[in-house]
């Protein structure tokens, strides 16, 4: 009885990425706040987002928030800068009020941006994104926020993710890409300090980054920063710590082939996966201990 009410008064921590990239956030998150129970769900199918009009993001984004609502997460993050910069504003704005108001979802780029200042020397940051990041402005927006004085230099790097999605990271491809944006980015501002890698894929590319920049740079990866802030979170609002599940287990859900995603995942995260394959778009027929309107 008792563990009946546990399942339905709680969720697992969704943890949402178009692919593979969130993983390189999960790990770091799980490594933080090791108790918890989550709900990792990859839309390998559909990734990579980063070059994708902002209707389709936000409504890919918004399909995948509902499926993890609809698993029972009372907490969900994108651990995507293209899902945070084109469609948590409006989640959480728009949908949440009137959908589901007692659940919330959070971002990538407000953790990141906060450390900035106490990352850079001279604040002159550089930006490697995808192409969707880029032209939100979001990185540009958000640290005005905190610091207008900062120099922002913005590199769109398309080719990466799909390089890595398909398991090139290592390949001389991905270095002759690396190469080109790195070097576009420091000639655009060779004073730049701080290398901010704004998109969760790249940490799988870190080496090849810091081969092509000089010692000097720092390279700033975004899955200790949200891993810390979502402790600080679930510090700051016991209402929400309260309605996480407690397992210290993690599922995988991907909306591609299992056979494709856990060889790659088990790879990311070091650990043995086994997922299950997930359909996004029938999303309201597998609604379970949940309340909320589908639409
Ligand atoms: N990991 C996503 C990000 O952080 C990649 C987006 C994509 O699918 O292109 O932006």
């Amino acid at each position: 009885m008792k563990q009946e009410n546990d399942r339905i008064n709680h969720g697992p921590i969704g943890v949402f990425d178009s692919g593979y990239g969130g993983l390189t956030i999960l790990r770091r998150i799980r490594r933080r706040l090791p108790d918890y129970s989550y709900l990792y769900l990859g839309d390998n199918a559909r990734a990579p987002y980063g070059s994708r009009s902002f209707e389709l993001v936000h409504h890919f984004t918004r399909q995948a928030v509902e499926y993890l609502f609809a698993q029972g997460c009372r907490l969900v993050i994108l651990a995507c800068n293209t899902a945070s910069a084109k469609a948590l504003r409006t989640i959480q704005q728009e949908y949440l009020p009137r959908y589901a108001p007692e659940r919330r979802v959070l971002g990538v780029i407000r953790p990141t941006v906060e450390s900035l200042p106490a990352t850079t020397r001279n604040g002159h940051i550089g930006l490697m994104a995808t192409p969707g990041t880029v032209a939100s402005h979001s990185y540009r927006m958000e640290t005005a926020k905190i610091d207008p004085e900062m120099h922002l230099t913005e590199m769109a790097c398309p080719l990466l993710v799909p390089l890595i999605e398909n398991g090139e990271a290592e390949s001389e491809g991905a270095d002759w890409f690396v190469a080109k944006y790195t070097r576009q980015l420091l000639e655009a501002d060779p004073e730049i300090d701080t290398i901010l890698l704004g998109c969760t894929h790249y940490p799988l590319i870190t080496d090849a980054i810091r081969r092509h920049v000089p010692e000097k740079v720092k390279l700033l990866e975004q899955g200790p920063l949200v891993a810390e802030s979502l402790a600080d979170y679930l510090r700051r609002h016991p209402e929400i710590e309260e309605r996480c599940l407690r397992g210290a287990d993690c599922r995988y859900l991907t909306t591609e082939d299992p056979g494709k995603f856990d060889p790659m995942a088990t790879a990311f995260t070091g650990t043995e996966v086994r997922s299950h394959r997930i359909d996004m778009e029938n999303c309201a027929s597998k609604v379970e201990n949940t309340n909320i309107k589908h639409h």
